[in-house]
């Protein structure tokens, strides 16, 4: 059974969840940098990637650097992004390349509130030219020293952390996610086999945080909390 800590951490991240982000990942072929991005996805409150691989990789994720978010994130692979774009443009998403042409604008200047697919290239080509093409935008993250580019999941984690501070700002992670969102987060995430209710879900849980136990929060488990008396003792 869940603790009361666990069921009101999910009740957050999937209320929290902003699905009318997507990321796309175009031709990238580094399993470090793709799980680094999972990760970020995961944090900043996104789960939903589209990704063509640069070639098949045996094992895809790291979990070493995903720290296991790939079971709450979406990862759709195509063989061409194209299309899948060009379906999302039609469902009302605009598409964002990270791309520093000459017409390219400043990431913090877009309103992210609204749906955007934000693409990010390839580690040494960057975005391809048919998906610039098809881009409402090409955003750059400023680069004010002599390095020419970043690297890929530290241009994406800097890039998501700025949808989500605008995001917070226009309370968009205060409101509560319809069951229609709860309800296909709770089958992706296969929380029944964690002896989760649906039910238990679908309204958000409001006041504090419920106090840590042994399971989760180890800095307040009893055994952290002798190791930190050893500690202080002797200093
Ligand atoms: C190492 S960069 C690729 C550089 C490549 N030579 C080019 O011309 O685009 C890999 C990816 O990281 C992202 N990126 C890196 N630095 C960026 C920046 N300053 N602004 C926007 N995106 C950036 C982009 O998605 C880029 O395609």
């Amino acid at each position: 059974m869940p603790t009361e800590r666990r069921l009101y951490k999910i009740s957050q991240v999937i209320h929290q969840r902003q699905l009318d982000i997507v990321i796309g990942l175009d031709h990238i072929h580094d399993q470090h940098n793709l799980s680094a991005v999972i990760r970020s996805a995961d944090a900043a409150g996104f789960g939903r990637i589209i990704w063509t691989p640069d070639f098949k990789m045996t094992e895809k994720v790291n979990p070493e650097i995903s720290r296991g978010a790939e079971r709450w994130v979406d990862l759709n692979l195509y063989d061409d992004l194209k299309p899948e774009l060009l379906k999302l443009k039609s469902q009302g998403y605009k598409i964002a390349a990270t791309h520093m042409a000459r017409k390219a604008v400043d990431f913090r200047t877009i309103d992210w509130t609204k749906p955007w697919v934000v693409v990010f290239g390839n580690e040494h080509r960057g975005v391809s030219d048919d998906i610039v093409e098809i881009a409402d935008e090409n955003i750059f993250l400023p680069m004010l020293g002599f390095v020419q580019s970043l690297n890929i999941s530290v241009a994406a984690a800097v890039t998501l952390y700025e949808i989500q501070r605008q995001r917070q700002e226009a309370g968009m992670y205060d409101l509560n996610a319809s069951a229609e969102q709860v309800k296909d987060l709770y089958n992706k995430w296969n929380l029944s086999e964690d002896h989760i209710q649906l039910n238990s879900l679908i309204t958000r849980m409001t006041g504090p945080m419920p106090e840590s136990d042994h399971q989760d929060g180890r800095e307040n488990s009893k055994f952290f909390l002798k190791m930190k008396e050893k500690f202080l003792k002797n200093k």
